[in-house]
């Protein structure tokens, strides 16, 4: 008697016990994946976002820099040092930059490249044996305070564009040189 009460009592617990069992196991289905959704879903959004933002962003490499006051440029040119904020893609970097920046004949001041047109060493001003004019120690290169090629490199020195504003020189982007 007690033995088929027990047995009647398994009989009848089973289709409940497995039901609430389907139902649990549901219930972590939906809840593991969900969680796992979430897991993986925030990280790929983010990610996207990362992805994306450095398209959005406006090129920071046009922005002019803040350098000397417009009152110490003469002629003579002047070694400026700047440094710029880049942003090439999904680098960014803030290279070190250098001027050779000079008050022309008509009175507005310029500013030129250091870089040799010939193969890219670094062009000085009026080194020893090389009174006013721009000289590259690799091989020989010379330009004119303007920047025009005399020997050896087969172009002038390229130009930085020049804004001056509120007493200061701002240095622009590079372009070709305007004043040869
Ligand atoms: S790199 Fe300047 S002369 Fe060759």
């Amino acid at each position: 008697m007690s033995e088929h009460t027990t047995n009647h009592h398994s009989a009848e617990e089973h289709p409940k016990g497995k039901k609430r069992e389907m139902s649990r196991r549901q219930f972590l289905n939906y809840t593991l994946g969900g969680t796992g959704g979430f897991l993986i879903g925030i990280p790929l959004v983010w990610n996207l976002r990362f992805a994306i933002d450095p398209l959005l962003q406006p090129s920071a490499s046009s922005n002019y820099v803040k350098t000397v006051e417009e009152s110490t440029i003469t002629s003579t040119p002047t070694s400026v040092k700047f440094t710029i904020s880049q942003v090439d893609g999904w680098y960014y970097s803030e290279p070190k930059m250098e001027a050779w920046v000079a008050r022309g004949a008509d009175g507005q001041i310029y500013a030129l490249s250091p870089t040799c047109k010939h193969l890219g060493c670094t062009v000085n001003w009026a080194p020893e044996g090389h009174s006013n004019e721009f000289f590259c120690p690799c091989h020989g290169a010379r330009y004119t305070v303007d920047g025009k090629e005399l020997a050896v490199a087969s172009a002038p020195l390229d130009e930085y564009d020049v804004q001056v504003k509120d007493g200061y020189v701002y240095i622009g982007p590079l372009k070709a040189n305007s004043r040869v």
